[in-house]
C-alpha cells in the first residue's frame, strides 16, 4: 500500500472551513467543532493538516477535566516543548499567548494557515471552563483557529455544556461515510495493484463507506493482486475475508 495521504470529500470539506473561518463575520468565533462516528479518517487528516501547515496537534488528555492548568501545560508543550511551564493559570495563558503568536507569524509568513489542533476533545467540549478558556483566552483573543476534533456528538456535547459558546463557533464539520467516488480515488491513490470497479462497489457497500474498513481490505486486495496475475476482481476475491466488522465477524466476498 501507498503511503499516499487521499483528499477525499471529508477533507475537502474541512479546508474549505479552514477557508471560511479565515473570512468569518466578526460575531464568530476562531474555533472549529470536527466531528463523525469512529473510523471516517479525522485524526489522519488533522495529522496530515498540521503537518502541511507547521499547526500544533495534540490530543487531549482525561486528565484535563477540572484541571485548566493541566490542559494549557500540555498545550504549551505541544507548541514548544524548550519552554519551561509555569505554575498558575494566568502566566501559563500568557506564555502560551506568545508562543502561539510567534508560530503563528512564522507559518504565515510562509502562506500557511497557522491552527491547534485538539484531538479526542470530548473532555474539554464536557468541560465550560476549559472549552471557554481556549475559545476566549486564546483562539478569538489571538486569532488563530482552534480546531476541536472528536466522535459524532461533539457538537450537541459542546451545545450543552455552553450554549453561548456554540452558537460563535465558525464552522462545524461532520466526516461522513465516503462516497463510492472517495473510495475508488481511495483506492487509486493506495493500492499498488488494479482493482476492478465492480470490487470497489462491492467494497464500499459492505464497509458502508468505513475508511478504516476499506483501508484493512485493501492490504488483504493488494496481497492477492500481487501474488496473482491481472486486476482484481470479486471473481478473484471470491471466498476470501475482505476485513472483520465491529463485532469481530470475518467479512467474506461471495462473488457474482
Ligand atoms: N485521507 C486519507 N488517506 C489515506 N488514508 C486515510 C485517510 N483518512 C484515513 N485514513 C486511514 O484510515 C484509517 C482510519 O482513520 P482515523 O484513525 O484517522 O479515523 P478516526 O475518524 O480518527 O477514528 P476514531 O474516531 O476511532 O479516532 C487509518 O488507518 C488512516 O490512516
Ligand atoms: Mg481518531
Amino acid at each position: 500500500m501507498r503511503g499516499k495521504f487521499s483528499i477525499i470529500s471529508n477533507v475537502q470539506r474541512f479546508l474549505a472551513g479552514v477557508i471560511d473561518v479565515e473570512a468569518r463575520g466578526a460575531a464568530e468565533s476562531c474555533l472549529m467543532v470536527v466531528d463523525g462516528k469512529p473510523g471516517l479518517g479525522k485524526t489522519r487528516t488533522m495529522e496530515w493538516w498540521a503537518a502541511q501547515n507547521g499547526a500544533v496537534y495534540l490530543t487531549a488528555s482525561p486528565g484535563w477535566k477540572d484541571r485548566v492548568c493541566y490542559m494549557l501545560r500540555e498545550l504549551l508543550q505541544a507548541a514548544d516543548p524548550t519552554i519551561k511551564p509555569s505554575r498558575t493559570e494566568e502566566k501559563l495563558v500568557q506564555q502560551l499567548r506568545e508562543t502561539l503568536l510567534f508560530r503563528n507569524k512564522a507559518q504565515r509568513a510562509q502562506g500557511s494557515v497557522f491552527g491547534v489542533v485538539i484531538d479526542e476533545a470530548e473532555v474539554v467540549v464536557r468541560e465550560k471552563r476549559l472549552v471557554e478558556t481556549l475559545r476566549i483566552k486564546l483562539s478569538d483573543e489571538l486569532e488563530i483557529p482552534f480546531v476541536l476534533v472528536g466522535m459524532d456528538g461533539l457538537r450537541s456535547d459542546m451545545a450543552h455544556t455552553t450554549p453561548q459558546g456554540v452558537s460563535r463557533v465558525s464552522r462545524f464539520i461532520e466526516f461522513t461515510p465516503l462516497t463510492l467516488e472517495d473510495a475508488q480515488q481511495l483506492v487509486r491513490d493506495l493500492c499498488e495493484v488494479a482493482v476492478k470497479d465492480e470490487l470497489v462497489a462491492y467494497l464500499h457497500k459492505a464497509t458502508k463507506g468505513y475508511i478504516r474498513e476499506i483501508y484493512n481490505s485493501l492490504s488483504r486486495i493488494e496481497g492477492y493482486g500481487k501474488k496473482n496475475p491481472g486486476p482484481v476482481g470479486l471473481k478473484e476475491m471470491r471466498g476470501q475475508v475482505l476485513f472483520s466488522d465491529r463485532a469481530g465477524k470475518e467479512v467474506v466476498v461471495y462473488g457474482n
